[in-house]
């Protein structure tokens, strides 16, 4: 029979600053998956943990607590090695969308298990979703049957994996303890782990559009996700990559996906690109194939990648040659002095997207397809006294006033260009990956 603990004295120990044992681990995850363990009392124990830290071998077990509360996937029967990329979710980030096919193009299988938008970042699902005819549901035969033939999938989650993380993230949300490094760590790397990949890059994003503001809070995250990768036998690496101003010039679905197929076509911006090549590169390596940058950014400009876009996104009902939505209605800022743009605030990109109608503030809002934010320069670039500097896009003008509150003070023009930066500030990985 398996042991019972009582709850109130694993809060207390954490409470006090104490360590868990790694019965009391598996006890409270299980009975709080399976109702035995009330909100209030995992409410207590999650504000305990975000106040006084887990230790790495307490942080590894409530990972693998969570794992057990699930089912696991397996992809050992596919022909094709597997590499998943998991971002921590930033303003304009649409790299999957060419990342995905790209990496695909050589004989690495890219299982996307994505998941829809809440709040001022963009979810994956929903800027596929502007593509006529494309579904995010499939089932696992399909799924499979998917990555084996075209070697890439951007699809929803199943709720069979770790429900405990489901559970608690959805307490975590409404009780002010989002913000716990083991916490976070542990719930994404629960889903990655159960999915049953073979290697995982992790894109941490650092900056004010992301979730961690500062590169010392990055640097904790990415160290302990890519330490419970690698102790559950997942080869995982993470680059941390800048997210103080938003990546390309988009943000909404149907611009993302737009502004991701001329990444495809061998143009697009040029942070897009670097970073898609980057985390590329990572990805082919973590999966033991030697394809290297030069070579990845070849298969953007002549085709290969797009080649299997277009697959990808057929397998999935989508047809890769309809027009995307553009919305209704359009307002333009401009400059009203020439100069570099000095500065473009990725959180307040990110809120004003929100605002226009591509993102969600409760999980059973829709979305607009066509809504979002264009800039036309990037910090650094100079602008005449005129020039459209950013274009706020809606089906529901009513919104243009809101959106535009929130950029007030994001940007500016003036005299001094920015300090060059690149989008790739550092990469963790374990001793000799
Ligand atoms: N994403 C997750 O899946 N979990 C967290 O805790 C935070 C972000």
């Amino acid at each position: 029979m398996t042991e019972t603990y009582d709850v109130i004295d694993i809060i207390r120990t954490k409470r006090d600053r104490g360590e868990l044992s790694d019965g009391q681990i598996d006890w409270v995850v299980d009975a709080y998956t399976r109702g035995g363990v009330a909100e209030e009392q995992m409410s207590a124990l999650a504000m305990a943990i975000l106040m006084g830290g887990m230790s790495r071998e307490e942080i590894a077990r409530w990972t693998a607590a969570m794992i057990a509360s699930g089912e696991r996937m397996d992809f050992s029967g596919l022909s094709r090695p597997t590499s998943d990329k998991h971002s921590t979710g930033g303003v304009g980030d649409k790299i999957t969308l060419p990342l995905a096919p790209l990496v695909a193009t050589f004989g690495v299988a890219v299982p996307q298990l994505s998941g829809r938008g809440l709040g001022h970042t963009g979810g994956t699902l929903d800027k596929l979703e502007s593509i006529p005819g494309w579904r995010a549901d499939l089932d696992t035969a399909a799924m499979l049957g998917q990555l084996e033939d075209v070697g890439a999938v951007v699809c929803a989650a199943g709720s069979g994996l770790a429900p405990a993380d489901k559970k608690l993230y959805a307490l975590r949300d409404v009780t002010g303890t989002v913000e716990s490094i083991p916490l976070i760590a542990s719930s994404i790397m629960s889903k990655k782990i159960a999915e049953g990949t073979g290697a995982l890059v992790l894109d941490v994003k650092v900056g004010s559009g992301a979730f961690m503001k500062t590169r010392e809070d990055a640097t904790e995250l990415a160290s302990a996700m890519v330490d419970l990768g690698t102790d559950a036998g997942l080869r995982t690496v993470a680059l941390l990559t800048d997210m103080a101003v938003p990546l390309g010039l988009t943000a909404g679905n149907a611009l993302e996906v737009g502004e991701s197929v001329e990444v495809l076509a061998g143009g697009g911006p040029e942070d897009v690109v670097e970073l898609t090549v980057a985390l590329a590169d990572e990805m082919t390596r973590a999966a033991g194939v030697e394809v290297g940058p030069d070579e990845l950014r070849a298969a953007l400009s002549d085709g290969r990648a797009m080649d299997v876009w277009r697959r990808m996104i057929s397998a999935q009902g989508g047809d890769p040659d309809a027009a995307l939505p553009t919305a209704q209605e359009s307002h333009v800022l401009r400059a009203d002095t020439s100069g570099h743009l000095e500065a473009l605030d990725a959180y307040a990109v990110g809120v004003a997207a929100w605002r226009l109608g591509a993102g969600r503030a409760r999980k059973e809002d829709s979305v607009q397809a066509a809504a979002g934010v264009e800039w036309h320069v990037r910090p650094g670039e100079q602008v005449s006294a005129g020039d459209p500097v950013i274009t706020l896009h809606t089906d529901t003008p009513e919104r243009f006033a809101h959106a535009e509150a929130a950029l007030e003070g994001a940007w500016s023009v003036g005299g001094l260009p920015p300090e060059e930066r690149s989008v790739v500030l550092d990469r963790i990985a374990p001793e000799g990956a």
